[in-house]
């Protein structure tokens, strides 16, 4: 480091004197010019001075002896302060010179010659008695003919001292430059480099030592260094990741104690399961969408349980996940093979991207998949549409992944599949159909209504034999299970197991299965906020809310979630219980969803104007009973929402399980507040210390709201806490355990 700063010190001086020298050299040529060129003007002027009172001496020569010329040369020269002044005749000989030049005038004479020659003045430097002298030779004329000369000589020190002092004075400026520089370098080195790389090279030693977490970056790291840093916190993380996966492995092979499922022991667990085989993730919606935000390019990871559970696991396994790629900057990120390494920052898979066009997205995902599976499914009164173009579409796309999947894993023996959702109920059998070895198991996420509902579809068979092409059919709940198998035993010719949960069908066996999905929810990490009264009313008034009770909804603008009887619970809540008018707010969130199929808008609009028209039978001096919040919000914004609560209302009228439930209780840490949930929800399969109710019963919501309101905080804090242990132990990481050691089972 030190020769590293001699060595930029040393440089810098160089070039400093450099400059100088250079700068020095052309001050003193043109002061000398200056000086000489002054020194000369003077003398001439001199001269013509001195002509004038010389000449007349050789207008008559004979008058004027020798004993005069030298008495007046002796005057002149005194007069004007020469150093000396010397009189020759025309043929050299000298006439006179002042008593002070008592050297030899040899060089005085060789000038005076050459102006009389020339017959012009003749000039030069000498070093004279030990002097810098300026000599000069004017010849003297009469009549215009040269008669004689005379030389003058004065002292011409000063220019040399002058040019002394300018080197004196710049070198000692030199010096001032070069330790100002030298100490500005100093300085700049000891801040801007020295100390940000003796700090990070201590914050290295000190994770390295396990004395910190390298998830701070320091906040006041130098803008030079900042991308250098960035990546080193990366390494660093990447390094404490690994070695906590050691030590986690390590734990969980030692100890095999039931500790709640978090995503590290769920990548170990995947570790072990696979055994370096990778996985193939299939789903409608990408984990990573991009996008252009006013130039930048940005991405970001939906809002979707799916995601969450299928994230460890590919960070573990390292496979591909397939989905469609709906970002409007998708393209430009993707390679020639429609593929981009995800995460963004720190790639652990491959996001494939399948590019539909509006008319295959019209078809299969808004039509066939929204408007058709989506209400046959959802037992909610509304009617599906089942069109023939978009059943076309949906056989298209189902067979535009397949062919893509089926690329991919040419070389893999046993692949193993993951297709998710009611968008792909066919791609299980166009995939078995062309690779019998592979592994594949569809989870439904939406509930499979009982034969009857079913029997409707038009397509109801090709759909049932496409599912049969995977090992594992999940479901949310036992009861979607039972549904299947029943529907299955209607449609289709197979042979049913009742014990094992079986369907044989040409030789193929499928096993149907519940996986009720869940959350990430561990322990601590996803404790909500703990919100003091004085936040609380300082969070609710930033909406206009002073109640003192909170009710709260959170759904997407979907007409399953039953959003409309809640409303309307809540008009019969206010009505019985008028003491909670000007007490009470019910805040429902819901940003709009699949807006471009008419039921869905439609519902959006129904939705508005019930809370209009609640609004305005009770609103009063600026309290409403009901906040309606129609934007997106994210899953930090939410968990504010889901603290201040006094009771949440999932109150769905079909729901395959519902993570609302599940999110609302991961929040209350502080094991307060009342959740109202629907027996038509699979999440109240699992969640039994929830007040469960018949959304369709308005008037028996509206007591449970009031039985919730006035719940006491020590049963609160039991259910609560029974819920919290109950989705602590079901997480989403023990889900996804579950299900892949179901896939993977099959075939040992
Ligand atoms: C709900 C369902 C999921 C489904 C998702 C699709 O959350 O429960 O099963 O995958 O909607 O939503 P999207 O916005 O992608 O249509």
């Amino acid at each position: 480091m030190i020769k590293q700063l001699l060595a930029a010190v040393f440089g810098v001086a160089l070039v400093v004197a450099l400059i100088v020298a250079v700068f020095t050299l052309n001050q003193v040529r043109d002061e000398r010019e200056d000086l000489t060129v002054d020194l000369e003007y003077r003398s001439a002027l001199l001269a013509e001075r001195l002509h004038v009172g010389l000449a007349p001496s050789f207008v008559t020569p004979t008058s004027t002896t020798p004993e005069v010329l030298q008495a007046l040369v002796e005057n002149l020269s005194q007069q004007e302060r020469l150093e000396g002044l010397v009189v020759y005749d025309n043929k050299d000989n000298l006439l006179a010179k002042s008593s002070t030049l008592t050297d030899n005038l040899e060089a005085q004479s060789e000038l005076a010659r050459t102006a009389m020659d020339k017959d012009q003045a003749a000039s030069a430097f000498l070093r004279f008695q030990e002097k810098q002298t300026y000599v000069l030779a004017l010849p003297i004329r009469q009549n215009a003919r040269v008669v004689g000369a005379m030389v003058i000589l004065r002292n011409a020190e000063h220019i040399e001292a002058k040019l002394d002092m300018i080197w004196r004075d710049n070198i000692f400026r030199l010096l001032l430059q070069v330790l100002i520089f030298s100490a500005a370098i100093g300085l700049i080195f000891w801040f801007v480099f020295y100390k940000p790389v003796v700090n990070l090279a201590e914050s290295v030693r000190q994770v390295r030592a396990g004395k910190r977490t390298p998830e701070q970056q320091p906040e006041k790291t130098p803008f030079l260094f900042r991308p250098l840093i960035a990546e080193f916190y990366k390494i660093m993380r990447s390094l404490s990741q690994a070695r906590f996966s050691a030590q986690e492995e390590a734990r969980l092979r030692l100890e095999k104690i039931d500790t709640p499922w978090t995503a590290e022991r769920l990548r170990e667990f995947v570790k072990d399961l696979l055994k370096g085989r990778e996985i193939f993730v299939v789903s409608n919606r990408e984990p990573y969408i991009h996008t252009r935000d006013g130039g930048a390019l940005r991405y970001f990871v939906p809002a979707s349980g799916l995601v969450t559970a299928m994230q460890p696991v590919m960070d573990a396994t390292g496979g591909m996940w397939i989905a469609h790629g709906s970002g409007d900057a998708d393209r430009e990120v993707a390679d020639k093979q429609d593929k981009v390494a995800v995460p963004p920052d720190e790639p652990k898979y491959t996001l494939k991207r399948i590019w539909l066009t509006e008319e295959e997205e019209n078809g299969y995902y808004y039509g066939y998949a929204n408007e058709g599976l989506w209400p046959l499914c959802h037992l909610a009164h509304t009617r599906p549409t089942f069109r023939k173009e978009d059943w076309e579409q949906y056989r298209k796309v189902n067979g535009k992944f397949a062919a893509s999947i089926l690329a991919e894993i040419k070389q893999i023996e046993n692949p193993l599949i993951l297709i998710h959702d009611y968008h792909f109920a066919l791609l299980p059998r166009l995939i078995k159909n062309s690779r019998p070895d592979a592994q594949i198991g569809i989870f439904w996420h939406i509930p499979w209504p009982n034969a009857e509902a079913f029997s409707i579809c038009p397509q109801r068979k090709d759909l049932l034999d496409g599912l049969l092409g995977a090992d594992i059919i999940g479901f949310q709940t036992q009861a979607h299970c039972n549904n299947f198998i029943d529907t299955v035993s209607k449609e289709l010719e197979s042979l049913i197991d009742l014990e094992q949960f079986s369907i044989t069908r040409e030789g193929h066996k499928s096993y149907i299965k519940p996986f009720p999905i869940s959350i990430a929810f561990a322990g601590t990490e996803d404790a909500g906020e703990e919100i003091s009264p004085a936040e609380r009313r300082q969070f609710l008034s930033s909406l206009g809310i002073e109640s003192q009770y909170i009710g709260l909804g959170v759904d997407r603008l979907d007409y399953i979630k039953g959003i409309g009887e809640r409303l309307r619970a809540v008009e019969e809540f206010l009505e019985n219980n008028p003491k909670y008018i000007k007490n009470f707010t019910f805040i429902q969130i819901a940003p709009p969803s699949r807006d471009q199929i008419p039921r869905f808008r439609e519902f959006g609009e129904e939705i508005k104007s019930e809370v209009e028209r609640i609004n305005k039978k009770f609103g009063a001096n600026g309290w409403r009973p009901i906040v309606l919040l129609n934007r997106h919000h994210t899953h930090e914004e939410l968990k504010i929402f889901y603290s201040v609560a006094n009771v949440c209302l999932v109150t769905s009228l079909h729901d395959g399980m519902n993570l609302v439930a599940k999110e609302f209780i991961s929040t209350r840490s502080d094991e307060q507040g009342v959740l109202i949930l629907s027996q038509f929800a699979g999440a109240s399969r699992e969640l039994k210390e929830a007040l469960i109710v018949n959304p369709y019963h308005v008037e028996a919501v509206g007591d449970m709201i009031k039985t919730a309101l006035t719940m006491n905080p020590s049963e609160q804090k039991k259910r609560m806490k029974r819920l919290r242990n109950q989705i602590k132990t079901n997480n989403v990481y023990r889900w996804s355990a579950e299900l892949l050691k179901a896939i993977v089972s099959l075939g040992s």
